[in-house]
């Protein structure tokens, strides 16, 4: 008797970006770039920015979930796995998860973060949906989140332009029939570590007088390398998974890209033969939020959504790290 593979679907979305909008005309007065210049080469118009103090990822994270949990109707005692898909954790330790889980009620439930830059939610959704599938565990929230202004010096024309803040969080369920997660490709290249980075505060450069003053704590990006990475391997990877099921343009319902640059997602939906209408953007709204720019994005276009749908996940990010994610969706909205 050959037994069906349990398959973990996305049973709701909610997704949260702050109330202050960053626009490239305020950018105008703070760096010498144009709204012009963002707008060709990012396709960016604006972004959000999570004012105020002792305000770290958590916070945004906990917006998300409590969101779900209300629109599922879950109880937060149910949930048995929150991961969290982040750059920007509250602290080192413990993890935002923890933090989400304690401020959501989810006592029942463990949790860890995810650390893969913009490829975060790809590679957490895939983490999350193994425990489903091994049928240990029934609900599992996954959170992509990020403050990016955190770690963003605002005298850096080339980088402050380009990131936001916001996120995004998904439950997880087993599902009744063949829709849901169906193949993930997921890559990593330790070798491009040098380019995209947080170079100090870690334990090979702790905070010290220096790393401040040369302001290694704030991100460090060679855009036009990473750009180059970014085309390439993000399209690669998003024709390498169609080929793998089988799926031709006309198969696919939507591309969900990493939102960083309309040009690499241009180029990647090129490759994979799909026409804008196919193409879910809101970068012009929110900038680059990292592991928050792809649930961001299914929440934006949940309504669009059908059961069956096939949607391709695909991101590119610092690690250098990138994947690919093949669902079907789970419900009509
Ligand atoms: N306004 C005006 N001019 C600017 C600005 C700005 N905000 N920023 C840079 N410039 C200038 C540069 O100084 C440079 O001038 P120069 O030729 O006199 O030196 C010129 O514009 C061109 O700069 P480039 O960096 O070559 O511009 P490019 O076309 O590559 O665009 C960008 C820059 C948008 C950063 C692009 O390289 C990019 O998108 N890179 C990939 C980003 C990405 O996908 N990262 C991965 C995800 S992020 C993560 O994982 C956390």
């Amino acid at each position: 008797m050959s037994s069906k593979k349990l398959r973990a679907s996305i049973t709701g979305v909610h997704g949260y970006v702050p109330d202050y909008i960053l626009s490239n005309s305020e950018l105008e007065t703070l760096v010498d770039t144009t709204d012009e210049w963002i707008m060709t080469r990012t396709g960016i118009k604006e972004r959000r920015i999570l004012k105020g103090d002792l305000q770290g990822t958590s916070v945004l994270g906990i917006k998300c979930v409590k969101g779900l949990l209300e629109k599922t109707n879950t109880d937060p005692k149910d949930i048995d796995l929150i991961i969290c898909a982040t750059v920007t954790p509250d602290m080192f330790f413990p993890s935002t998860s923890n933090l989400i889980a304690d401020k959501v009620g989810a006592s029942n439930s463990y949790g860890f973060d995810i650390s893969a830059a913009c490829s975060g939610f790809i590679y957490a959704l895939s983490t999350g949906s193994q425990f489903i599938e091994a049928g240990t565990h029934k609900k599992v929230i996954v959170v992509g989140a990020d403050k990016m202004s955190s770690i963003i010096d605002y005298e850096d024309r080339k980088n402050c332009v380009l990131f936001g803040d916001g996120g995004g969080a998904v439950l997880l369920e087993p599902s009744s029939d063949d829709t849901g997660i169906q193949d993930y490709l997921l890559k990593s290249d330790g070798s491009g570590s040098d380019m995209l980075c947080l170079k100090a505060g870690g334990s090979l450069r702790p905070a010290s007088k220096d790393t401040i003053k040369n302001k290694e704590h704030y991100i460090y990006q060679e855009g036009s390398s990473v750009f180059k990475f970014a085309v390439t391997n993000m399209a690669d990877i998003s024709e390498e998974i169609m080929k793998k099921n089988n799926l031709k343009a006309d198969d696919i319902a939507y591309l969900v890209p990493h939102q960083a640059n309309k040009r690499i997602i241009d180029a990647t939906a090129n490759r994979m033969g799909v026409g804008p209408d196919k193409v879910l953007l809101n970068i012009e709204r929110y900038g680059n939020t990292t592991a928050g720019t792809i649930p961001l994005c299914l929440w934006d276009f949940e309504k669009k959504f059908k059961k069956g749908d096939n949607l391709i996940l695909a991101a590119f990010g610092g690690g250098f790290t990138w994947g690919s994610l093949y669902l079907k969706w789970s419900y009509n909205n």
